[in-house]
C-alpha cells in the first residue's frame, strides 16, 4: 500500500449515533491497520488493505471463473495467447444458420462473439467522453468504484494531469489481480483464459504502460472507507445495479467528492441480476438519486454498448446509460 493511499483511508467502524467513526488509520505492522480514535482493526493482505465490514452477500465476483471473464473484458487487446492456442481463443464464424434465426442477426452475433475486443469500444468511448468534458485537470485525484481487474483505474492513471487514482472493489480476488497487473506493466502478467471449447489455458497480459500513481483497496461502495472531499473525479461503472443499497453508493460518492468534483456513472440497470431483495430499491429513473440542490447534471448519454462473454456460450450485450454529475459548490 502506498503512503498516499494510507493517508486517504478512514475508519468505517459503527459508533453509537453515527454512521461511521471516519477517523484516520495508522499501520502498526505489515498485516494490520488501526483506527487512531476507536482502535478498530483492519487487515492488510499481500499489501492490500481490506476495509470492508463483512463479506458482501453477492459473491460471484469472488470466483476464478469470473476473473477469466474480466481479464478478457478489460484487457482483450493486451492478452497474448501461445501461438498454438490462438485459433481456439476466438469463436469461429459459422456459415451455418440454425433453425429460425435470421441470417443477418445470427451473423452479427457470431461476429460479436468472435471479436475478442468486443468491450474495447466501451472503454474507449468513456475515455473520449472524459477528455471531451474536460473532467481531468492538473492534479486530479480519481476514485474508480467497483474497478474489477482495473482497466479504467489504470487508464485514469495514464492521464498526464492525473495525480493519483484509487481502484476499489469488494472482491478481494479482483483487487489481487488488479494489483498484480498494475505492478507488472512492463513485463507479462500470467493469467488463465477460457477457450471456446471450455478448456482453460495460460496466457499473458502485456501492457507497455508506466503507471505508479495508482493503488487498489478492498472496500464496499456502500460505505467508502475514504476521506471526505478527497476526490475530483469518481467513476462508478456497471456497479450501481450490483449492490444492495444503490442510494448509499450515491450518498457515499457525494461525501468523498470535493465540491465541484465530477461523477461519471454508467449502468444497464439490470436489477434482475442485482442482489437487491426489496423491489423499492430498484430505481428506473436515475435522476431520483440526484437531488438538484446537491448535484448539477452535466451530461447524459444513452445506447452505449457493453458486451461481455460470461461463459463460453453466453454473450451478454447491455445497452448502457451514462450520466455525468457535478457536486454543487
Ligand atoms: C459489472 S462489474 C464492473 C467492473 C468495471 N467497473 C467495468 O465497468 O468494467 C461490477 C464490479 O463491482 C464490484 N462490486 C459489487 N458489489 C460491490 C460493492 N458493494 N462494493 C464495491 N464493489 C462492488 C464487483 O466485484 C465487480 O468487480
Ligand atoms: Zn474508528
Amino acid at each position: 500500500m502506498k503512503t498516499k493511499t494510507l493517508n486517504l483511508l478512514r475508519c468505517i467502524h459503527h459508533l453509537p449515533g453515527t454512521e461511521s467513526c471516519d477517523s484516520e488509520l495508522k499501520q502498526i505492522n505489515e498485516f494490520t491497520l488501526v483506527c487512531r480514535e476507536c482502535g478498530a482493526e483492519y487487515s492488510i493482505k499481500d499489501y492490500i488493505p481490506h476495509l470492508i465490514h463483512s463479506k458482501i452477500s453477492e459473491n460471484r465476483y469472488q470466483k476464478e471463473e469470473m476473473i477469466k471473464v474480466y481479464y478478457e473484458m478489460h484487457f482483450a487487446p493486451y492478452i497474448i495467447v501461445n501461438e498454438k492456442d490462438q485459433e481456439h481463443f476466438s469463436y469461429p464464424q459459422s456459415e451455418i444458420v440454425a433453425g429460425s434465426f435470421e441470417k443477418d442477426f445470427y451473423q452479427s452475433v457470431t461476429q460479436l462473439m468472435s471479436n475478442r475486443n468486443r468491450t474495447e469500444s466501451f472503454y474507449q468511448c468513456l475515455l473520449e467522453l472524459i477528455r471531451q468534458e474536460r473532467l481531468v485537470t492538473p492534479n486530479t485525484t480519481v476514485l474508480d468504484i467497483g474497478c474489477g481487474v482495473g482497466r479504467m483505474t489504470l487508464e485514469m492513471a495514464r492521464f498526464d494531469e492525473v495525480d493519483y487514482v484509487i481502484g476499489l472493489d469488494s472482491s478481494a480476488l479482483m483487487i489481487e489481480e488488479a494489483t498484480k497487473i498494475a505492478n507488472s506493466q512492463q513485463s507479462h502478467t500470467p493469467i488463465k483464459v477460457n477457450f471456446v471449447s471450455g478448456k482453460t489455458t495460460t496466457a499473458k497480459i502485456k501492457l507497455d504502460w508506466t503507471v505508479d500513481n495508482c493503488d487498489f483497496i478492498v472496500g464496499d461502495a456502500q460505505q467508502l472507507a475514504l476521506q471526505e472531499s478527497a476526490f475530483d473525479l469518481v467513476l462508478c461503472l456497471n456497479v450501481i445495479d450490483r449492490v444492495l443499497k444503490p442510494i448509499k453508493v450515491i450518498e457515499q460518492i457525494f461525501r468523498v467528492l470535493k465540491s465541484g468534483g465530477y461523477l461519471v456513472i454508467v449502468d444497464p440497470y439490470d436489477w434482475e441480476r442485482s442482489p437487491i431483495l426489496q423491489h423499492e430499491h430498484c430505481i428506473t429513473d436515475m435522476s431520483e438519486f440526484f437531488n438538484s440542490n446537491k448535484w448539477q447534471k452535466i451530461q447524459e448519454l444513452d445506447d452505449i454498448p457493453f458486451a461481455l462473454r460470461e461463459t463460453n456460450r453466453k454473450l451478454v450485450v447491455y445497452i448502457n446509460h451514462c450520466l455525468i454529475y457535478r457536486k454543487k459548490t
